[in-house]
């Protein structure tokens, strides 16, 4: 777990998220959230279209990812969840892609709701800590507010950079938030945690500032989960809403004190020394 999320977990001990993140946490996550209708107004009022979101990731941030994938490219998608920004991707680019999440849920609802697209996507259950990655090499691997959960950048970004092909390319969208004893600096983006595992790789890579979107962001997630609470309740999905303001408080708390940022990451397969 990314030093961030450490602290964030911290801040939501207590607040009846009993593991929050974990496969199982998730796998309860996306077998309410995949059903709600509530989880749909929410998404669609916080991202800008309901996808059944669980990143920071908005529709413009979103385009922009679809805008860099090219037709017929080989693509992984990592912490794909249940696929519904995959399919996204997959059609506005026109690439093909394997989705790849340790929610056995979430895959199940990917693999049915796609059956009749089997020739453009395909996803499988892998923990990216555990497994092995299936497949050869791919053209591009896209990383959305995944790589937090997966241990030590180094390995995670290692471990992906040898599934690329000759000329391939990661891309990685993540935050960076600042805590007391961070860097001054760690909020720039050739110095957040991720730019500096890169430089020490000696990879390079083109950051993307999606700073605005995501403080923006925060504070629709913080706003709607609350005068959404209700109905969450009312579905039964209390669970759903609570696991928002768990995290919530403290991202927006961050956003406010201008004390987050994002960046997507366009990583290059050949290295400096290359
Ligand atoms: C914050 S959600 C982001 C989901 C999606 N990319 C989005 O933007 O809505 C993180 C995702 O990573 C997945 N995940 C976390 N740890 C993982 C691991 N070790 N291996 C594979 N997937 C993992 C979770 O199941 C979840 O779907």
């Amino acid at each position: 777990m990314d030093q961030s999320m450490d602290q964030l977990l911290t801040h939501t001990d207590g607040m009846g998220q009993d593991n929050m993140f974990s496969k199982a946490w998730y796998n309860e996550y996306f077998t309410r959230a995949y059903e709600s209708p509530t989880h749909g107004r929410f998404c669609e009022a916080v991202y800008g279209r309901d996808l059944c979101q669980h990143g920071m990731m908005d529709v413009e941030e979103m385009e922009f990812l679809a805008s860099l994938l090219k037709p017929d490219e080989q693509v992984l998608e990592i912490g794909c969840s249940n696929g519904r920004i995959t399919e996204y991707l997959a059609q506005a680019s026109g690439s093909s892609i394997l989705g790849v999440d340790y929610s056995d849920v979430a895959i199940a609802q990917a693999r049915r709701r796609t059956l009749s697209k089997a020739d453009r996507l395909a996803f499988q259950c892998v923990d990216l800590v555990a497994d092995d990655i299936p497949g050869e090499r791919y053209d591009t691997i896209v990383a959305v507010d995944c790589i937090y959960f997966m241990g030590d950048y180094g390995t995670t970004i290692s471990k992906l950079h040898a599934k690329l092909k000759p000329r391939g390319r990661m891309i990685v969208s993540a935050i960076q938030a600042k805590e007391e004893g961070d860097a001054e600096d760690v909020l720039q983006p050739r110095r957040t945690r991720l730019a500096q595992i890169l430089t020490t790789l000696s990879l390079t890579y083109q950051p993307y500032d999606f700073t605005a979107n995501v403080r923006n962001h925060w504070i629709k997630n913080y706003d709607y989960s609350r005068s959404l609470h209700a109905d969450f309740a009312a579905e039964g999905n209390a669970f759903l809403a609570d696991a928002r303001i768990a995290e919530n408080g403290w991202f927006k708390d961050h956003a406010e004190g201008g004390t987050l940022v994002r960046f997507i990451y366009v990583i290059d397969s050949n290295s400096k020394k290359s």
